[in-house]
C-alpha cells in the first residue's frame, strides 16, 4: 500500500501569519524523503490553505507525484489541464465546511461528472473520485471513465472503537471489492490516524492511502523537543 501525504495543514499554519513559514515545498520534500509516494494538496475555491503558487511550484519540485484534490468546477479543470498533475481527486466542496464532508455524489450527477472527467483523462491525468463507500456511488463511478475511486474513510474513523466500527469497516471492504471487480483502482483517506489505519491492511488490493491531519499533528510533538533545544541554544 502506498502513502500519499496531504500537506494542506502546513499551508494552514503558514497562512495564520501570512508569511512563508512553514514552507510547504520543504514540507513536501521531507515527506518524499521519508517514504511518501505522492503529495496531496487541495486547492480549494477559497484558497484557505494551499494557494496557486504552492501548486505551481510543487509541480516542478516534487520527485514523486502531485495528487491535486479539487472541486468539479471549470476553474479547477482549467488549472489541472494547464499544470497536468499526475492525478486529480474530485471532491465535493462547500465553502462553510471545515474539511471535506461526505463524498462526491457521482450517481446523482453522472453525466456532469463523466463530461468533466473526459478531458482530464484525455490529457493523461489519472482521475480519482472521492466517494462514500456506497454501492450506488461505486457503480456510478465505474461508468465515468475515471480510473480510481478514493473511499471516504471519515465515517469509519469516527466510529472506530465503537460498536459501529465493524459496520463502517465492512462498507469500505465491500466497496473496495466491488470497485476492483468493475476495473477501478481503490484509494482511501480522511480521518485516518496511527490507530485506525492498521485495519486498512484487511482490505485486499488497496492502492494508496491519503493522510494529512494525523501526520502533521504528530509532527508537532515529534519535532517540538528539537525545535525548543535549537532556540534555547541561540537564546542562552
Ligand atoms: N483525501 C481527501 C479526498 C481529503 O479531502 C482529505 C482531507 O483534505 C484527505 C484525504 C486527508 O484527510 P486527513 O487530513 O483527515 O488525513
Amino acid at each position: 500500500m502506498l502513502l500519499g501525504v496531504n500537506i494542506d495543514h502546513v499551508a494552514t499554519l503558514r497562512n495564520a501569519r501570512g508569511g512563508v513559514e512553514p514552507d510547504t515545498i520543504k514540507a513536501a520534500e521531507i515527506c518524499e524523503l521519508n517514504g511518501a509516494t505522492s503529495i496531496t494538496t487541495h486547492l480549494r475555491e477559497d484558497r484557505r490553505h494551499i494557494k496557486d503558487k504552492d501548486v505551481r511550484t510543487l509541480i516542478h519540485t516534487l520527485k514523486t507525484n502531485l495528487n491535486l484534490e479539487m472541486a468539479v468546477t471549470d476553474e479547477m479543470q482549467q488549472i489541472a489541464l494547464e499544470i497536468k498533475p499526475h492525478s486529480v481527486c474530485l471532491v465535493p466542496e462547500k465553502r462553510q465546511e471545515i474539511t471535506t464532508e461526505g463524498g462526491l455524489d457521482v450517481a446523482g450527477q453522472l453525466e456532469k461528472i463523466t463530461n468533466f472527467v473526459k478531458p482530464l483523462v484525455d490529457a493523461g491525468i489519472l482521475v480519482s473520485l472521492f466517494i462514500d463507500p456506497d454501492e450506488n456511488q461505486v457503480r456510478a463511478s465505474a461508468k465515468t471513465g475515471a480510473q480510481f475511486i478514493e473511499m471516504h474513510t471519515g465515517q469509519y474513523s469516527e466510529k472506530f472503537g465503537t460498536n459501529e466500527e465493524e459496520t463502517e469497516f465492512l462498507k469500505l471492504k465491500n466497496s473496495a471489492a466491488l470497485a476492483q471487480s468493475l476495473g477501478l483502482k481503490v484509494n482511501a483517506g480522511h480521518g485516518l490516524n496511527y490507530e485506525n489505519v492498521k485495519r486498512m491492511h484487511e482490505i485486499p488490493g488497496l492502492y494508496e492511502l491519503n493522510i494529512g491531519h494525523s501526520i502533521i499533528s504528530r509532527a508537532v510533538f515529534t519535532g517540538l523537543a528539537q525545535a525548543v533545544k535549537d532556540m534555547k541554544e541561540l537564546v542562552k
